[in-house]
């Protein structure tokens, strides 16, 4: 493991100004995404998704690195017929991988569910390592409901986080640790803050029982909110306090940065909670983005799958990973969105 190798590309994803850019949906997600927009779930239309998102123009001063599907790691773009993860590295932004085969029911839990992916990742890695990924992906899924979060799936799903985060620093990968804690339910945000608290204490005790290098691996953890179906919603101030109190409590400060996942909050509400929480944060880590939905809903809406909406498509997606670049520097206003 060369620990430098892994500190740099860390540090190099949480890049003062950028954020990651999630363009991993697997084959079912990708497929729900382009239900939404009238397009069939194929693999050229995955693609040609995948290609509006990566070659707009001026993306990459606001991106730096991006998860990639397996499929999307070997495709290229449709214009030039270049690697999607050499149009990348060229442009100074680096490829990543989501290397999870996604969350199954956890026996014996009531509900509950854990990621799966472990067997054969050593050899998946040497091969994604190989293609160009330098850094990669695993998300881990915590349900809020009654009786749970339990401490059998937050322990499973913690274990399993460290053992795929320690097989990446092994091939030279930064591993990207996420769990997430849902927002689906109608709890408090008090009710999220508890579960995130035992989340991320379970986490890091296990990447240190796993011999994990902190400083090689960025963190992307779900903001403190309240349920969707919660009658109390908080304000950004809020959500930022909380969200930051928690971090405080839990993620050493050799992690090199937080990158949060948007989570199916709206695309103004996750840049906002971004924006509150970089004015109050003092500086313990770099916190940015590693959105999804977040920086594609508008964009995608807008392509629905017309090669002559691409230009449009990718003037939004470039505006909201603009804004969102603010958002991480505490420096976006509401009123920037209308220019
Ligand atoms: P969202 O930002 O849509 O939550 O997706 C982030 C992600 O990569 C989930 O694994």
């Amino acid at each position: 493991m060369n620990r430098d190798v892994l500190h740099e590309v860390a540090t190099r994803m949480v890049a003062t100004g950028r954020g990651l850019l999630a363009a991993d949906e697997s084959l079912n997600t990708a497929g729900k995404r382009l239900q939404k927009i009238g397009v069939e779930n194929t693999e050229a239309n995955r693609r040609a998704m995948r290609d509006m998102l990566l070659t707009a123009p001026g993306g990459e001063q606001f991106i730096s690195g991006v998860i990639l599907f397996e499929e999307t790691l070997n495709q290229s773009t449709i214009k030039d017929n270049i690697p999607f993860s050499n149009l990348l590295s060229n442009q100074g932004v680096v490829p990543g991988i989501k290397v999870d085969k996604g969350a199954k029911s956890l026996a014996g839990a009531n509900g509950e569910v854990v990621t799966e992916g472990l067997d054969g990742l050593r050899e998946r890695l040497a091969g994604f390592s190989k293609a160009g990924a330098r850094f990669a992906k695993w998300r881990a899924v915590i349900q809020i409901g009654k009786d749970i979060p339990s401490d059998y799936a937050i322990r499973a799903n913690a274990h399993a986080l460290a053992r795929y985060a320690a097989l990446c620093q092994e091939t030279g990968i930064v591993p990207i640790v996420e769990p997430e804690v849902l927002m689906e339910g109608d709890h408090t945000i008090d009710d999220c803050e508890m579960a995130t608290t035992r989340t991320l204490k379970a986490v890091f005790q296990e990447l240190f029982l796993q011999r994990v290098f902190l400083e090689g691996m960025v963190l992307k953890p779900n903001m403190v909110l309240p349920g969707k179906g919660s009658p109390r919603q908080e304000s950004h101030e809020e959500v930022a306090r909380v969200t930051l109190r928690t971090l405080k409590r839990c993620v050493p400060a050799a992690v090199p940065g937080v990158a949060f996942l948007s989570g199916g909050q709206s695309e103004l509400d996750a840049t906002a909670h971004l924006d509150a929480l970089n004015r109050l944060n003092d500086r313990a880590w770099k916190l940015t983005f590693s959105f999804s939905r977040a920086l594609q809903n508008g964009a995608l809406e807008a392509w629905s799958g017309r090669p002559e909406n691409v230009e449009e498509a990718q003037r939004l997606f470039v505006h909201r990973a603009q804004m969102n670049s603010l958002a991480s520097k505490g420096e976006w206003s509401r009123s920037l969105e209308d220019k």
